[in-house]
């Protein structure tokens, strides 16, 4: 779906270079959108496919483009003095995973409490009011109903990155209640595609059985994730910029749980290649399920997925064989 932003609006998307917001970015300039771009470009996977997905965007000449870190307060400062006719803020700079967590917690803080209540804090100041985030459908930790609904309780994180998403929430809510802003968040479901994430089972996995290494299959494979495709996430969020409602919480998931195993079996269809399986346990910190409840969200948002994870699994695959010229 197409939407008609007004004439001369502009967009901060924090996390530009980054996979989700690169693809946010680029569907947003292609309909005319301005779009302040921010990243710190850090090097928790390869900065070269961050430089590579913002080379893309730099071609657009509504788009302009701070390297800096949400951290800094200055910059946070300097970004929205420089640039008062920013109308709304997407915000999906966040230091991302679950096992990274549990490694290097202070990161999560820094990043994921600090740098959000700077970004929050100043938007506010420079009255801008509306501000969407991401969320993770982590903070549904061991929810035991299924599909997990915007409804349910989710004060039990169980990992330092779902419970930084959660306190994303709150901060928003609090802002909301406050001084009026419109802020929703977007709790996003396995995200995958074109210029996905390194550090995700889709990239690892296929980069693996390419080179003959072996694969790490937690939870022997048993696993089920409510893969999610990246443009079905793009209508998402476009649909939560646009609607900017006073205060929200969506999930955005394609609404169907797939077992590892046959994610798997997938991947090795189209690389026409078998994987070695090292079969382990469940990590701490890891969810055994994720299955969205997405009522509201088509209700709300028309969120409406359409790419069936055979067909993302094809497009993911075509894209890598492309990028790294795999013949
Ligand atoms: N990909 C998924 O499956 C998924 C699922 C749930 C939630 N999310 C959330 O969606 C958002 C986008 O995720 P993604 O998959 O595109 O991750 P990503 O790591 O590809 O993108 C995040 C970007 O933010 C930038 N960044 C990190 N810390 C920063 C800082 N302090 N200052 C400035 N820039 C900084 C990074 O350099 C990166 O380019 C994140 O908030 C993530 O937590 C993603």
């Amino acid at each position: 779906m197409n939407y008609n932003f007004k004439p001369n609006t502009t967009i901060l998307v924090t996390g530009s270079a980054g996979f989700i917001g690169f693809h946010v970015t680029k569907k947003l300039l292609e309909t005319n959108v301005n779009i302040i771009g921010l990243d710190n470009l850090n090097d928790y996977y390869d900065v070269n496919l961050k430089k590579s997905r913002n080379k893309i965007l730099k071609e657009f000449d509504n788009y302009k483009f701070y390297k800096g870190d949400l951290k800094d307060l200055n910059f946070v400062k300097k970004v929205l003095d420089e640039n008062p006719s920013i109308d709304k803020i997407c915000h999906l700079a966040a230091q991302a995973g679950v096992r990274y967590s549990l490694t290097h917690p202070h990161t999560y803080i820094q990043t994921n409490i600090v740098g959000f209540t700077n970004l929050i804090d100043e938007a506010k100041n420079h009255n801008i009011k509306d501000f969407i985030y991401a969320s993770s459908s982590s903070v549904y930790g061991k929810n035991e109903k299924i599909p997990f609904s915007v409804e349910d309780n989710v004060d039990k994180p169980i990992s330092l990155y779902a419970a930084s998403k959660k306190a994303n929430e709150l901060i928003a809510h609090s802002y909301h209640h406050l001084y009026g802003m419109n802020c929703t968040g977007l709790r996003f479901f396995t995200v995958y595609g074109p210029y996905g994430r390194p550090d995700m089972a889709l990239f690892l996995f296929t980069k693996a059985i390419l080179e003959n290494k072996p694969i790490k299959v937690f939870n022997h494979g048993k696993m089920k994730r409510d893969f999610t495709y990246i443009d079905d996430i793009v209508s998402g969020i476009l649909a939560s910029l646009y609607k900017s409602y006073p205060y929200e919480i969506f999930n955005l998931g394609n609404h169907k749980s797939i077992e590892l195993n046959y994610f798997i079996e997938l991947i090795e269809k189209n690389l026409g290649k078998k994987a070695q399986k090292q079969m382990m346990d469940i990590q701490p910190g890891d969810v055994e399920n994720t299955f969205a409840d997405i009522k509201s969200s088509q209700e709300k948002l028309n969120f409406d997925p359409q790419t069936s994870i055979e067909d993302g699994i094809k497009k993911f695959i075509d894209w890598y064989k492309n990028y790294y010229k795999i013949k």
